[in-house]
């Protein structure tokens, strides 16, 4: 006799776990390759979302929305979403089993302004975002996200130019009804190339304003950002810092139309 099937989590019904995912459950820990080929077919089609979706994810979608990119385990983003019930938090991930586990250890902590989803964020980041409701989106972050640091891999990294119009235009959009000073970008690395990389395709956008020394953010001799402005350290920034290693951030705005950049240079 088959056993009987559990009824499906809330994500489940939104994002059903695939037949055979790419990691499995051993003593309730999920065991997950360390990589996931983001240019495979598997990931290359826009993630379709049953209608209505935003608004089961979230007890109430209207509050502010923040975007982590890359969030592996998530618990960066559960840890913000416990301190701040005023915001809802949405993070994307491209190995799945994490996903499913985030979203599990979510439920149970009774979060309803916390939720994943498994994309490939190159290819889903426009059809995800456009079910948050107008007005929504505040701040997007991409921090370490880059597993790609060889040369002969760069076409797998995550910030490139295409990813860069897409945050864009999406912030944009949310800011139609004024306030574009409120919509901003995170991006931190510890890998110096990545991040000369991501701030580059940032930089040379043209709709966004590097914030730094004159809006009362320490940076460096380089123009990093000395602290960490969102105040909470992800997993690998806590191992990166642990190893005594360097981290390379930038925060951004949407720039004001009209507005000269005040880049920290
Ligand atoms: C090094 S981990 C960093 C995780 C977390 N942001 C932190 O700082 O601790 C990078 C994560 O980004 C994910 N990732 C890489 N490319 C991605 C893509 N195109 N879409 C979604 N997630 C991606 C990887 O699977 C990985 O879990």
């Amino acid at each position: 006799m088959k056993p009987a099937q559990r009824p499906l989590t809330l994500a489940q019904q939104i994002q059903p776990p695939p037949a055979t995912g790419q990691g499995s459950v051993e003593n309730g820990t999920v065991r997950v390759r360390q990589h996931v080929n983001p240019l495979a077919r598997r990931w290359s089609q826009p993630l379709q979302l049953p209608h209505e979706w935003y608004s089961q994810a979230f007890q109430d979608p209207s509050l502010p929305l923040v975007v982590d990119v890359g969030v592996a385990k998530g618990r960066f983003l559960a840890k913000l979403a416990a301190s701040d019930a005023s915001r809802n938090f949405l993070g994307l991930e491209i190995r799945e089993p994490l996903v499913h586990q985030a979203n599990r250890a979510a439920a149970s902590a009774g979060r309803g302004n916390l939720f994943y989803l498994a994309c490939n964020a190159n290819v889903s980041l426009a059809a995800v975002l456009a079910d948050a409701p107008i007005g929504a989106l505040r701040e997007v972050y991409v921090q370490f996200c880059d597993p790609w640091f060889k040369k002969r891999h760069a076409k797998r990294r995550i910030v490139n130019p295409p990813l860069v119009e897409e945050i864009f235009k999406a912030l944009k959009h949310a800011a139609a009804g004024g306030e574009s000073y409120k919509r901003k970008v995170f991006i931190q690395s510890d890998v110096i190339e990545v991040a000369i990389e991501m701030r580059s395709f940032f930089d040379g956008h043209g709709g966004f304003q590097r914030l730094g020394d004159s809006n009362g953010l320490e940076c460096d001799m380089e123009g990093w950002l000395v602290e960490n402005p969102i105040g909470v350290p992800t997993e690998r920034e806590i191992a990166v810092f642990n190893k005594g290693g360097s981290v390379y951030r930038a925060l951004y705005t949407l720039k004001e139309h009209g507005k000269e950049s005040a880049h920290c240079e």
